[in-house]
């Protein structure tokens, strides 16, 4: 049961994975371009509050100007600052520049989510990302999407925030240890385009015949909001 949730997963997003200019094809091997790991974190953090539209011709831009995190590490605060200018929340590019200096500082990123987590701007969600993404690790990736996929995959019907923790475990006991990368951005995948927050397309899912929340009769009510 829970391997056929993680394959079915992965061979759906091996059909249907969205063309992300910080993806790796799915299904390959993780690229030898020694910027890869750059990419991930790059575009992870502009993700963190941002749409995937908003953000495609910022990381375009970025990846032109310092194609390395030497290069972003050498970087003013203030060209920084204002490539970033748009983008809103600018804790996160200046948190951009120190991390890319203590990455630099170091010889390049760590590959584990604890070692990901002491570095500036990186919290869980971004530190699992990357280990998953950029170094192929087990690693539990959970934001918002992920959160409504789990909540109705599983039937989690108690209120955000408290649900948190039982969405975080029944994530993990479905991630693979293999491929937890692409397992991860599927899940991403399948929630902005099937699992949608007000009409989820139960019928083009590939998790359907799992989904306890579908099984139930009501998948759009979950996650169940926090109390007014
Ligand atoms: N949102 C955050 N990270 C993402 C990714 N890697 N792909 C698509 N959407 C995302």
């Amino acid at each position: 049961m829970t391997a056929s949730i993680s394959d079915n997963l992965l061979a759906w997003y091996d059909r249907n994975a969205r063309d992300l200019p910080w993806r790796n094809p799915p299904g390959r091997a993780l690229p030898g371009d020694p910027a890869w790991p750059y990419r991930v974190w790059l575009s992870e953090v502009m993700l963190q509050q941002t749409t995937v539209a908003a953000v495609k011709p910022y990381f375009a831009k970025f990846v032109e100007t310092w194609p390395d995190v030497a290069a972003l590490a050498a970087a003013s605060d203030d060209d920084v600052m204002a490539a970033w200018a748009g983008l809103g929340y600018y804790s996160r590019a200046r948190n951009l520049v120190k991390c890319a200096r203590a990455v630099a500082a170091r010889g390049g990123f760590p590959a584990t989510e604890a070692e990901l987590r002491k570095l500036p701007g990186l919290g869980d969600y971004t530190a699992a990302a990357v280990a998953a993404i950029a170094f192929g690790r087990r690693a539990v990736v959970v934001d918002a999407n992920v959160e409504r996929v789990v909540a109705r995959l599983f039937a989690i019907d108690e209120p955000l925030p408290g649900a948190r923790r039982a969405i975080r475990a029944a994530a993990d006991s479905i991630t693979p240890a293999a491929r937890s990368g692409d397992f991860a951005q599927a899940l991403m995948d399948l929630g902005s385009h099937v699992c949608t927050s007000r009409a989820p397309r139960c019928l083009i899912c590939p998790l359907a015949a799992d989904c306890a929340g579908r099984l139930q009769g009501a998948p759009d009510q979950l996650p169940v909001k926090p109390p007014k």
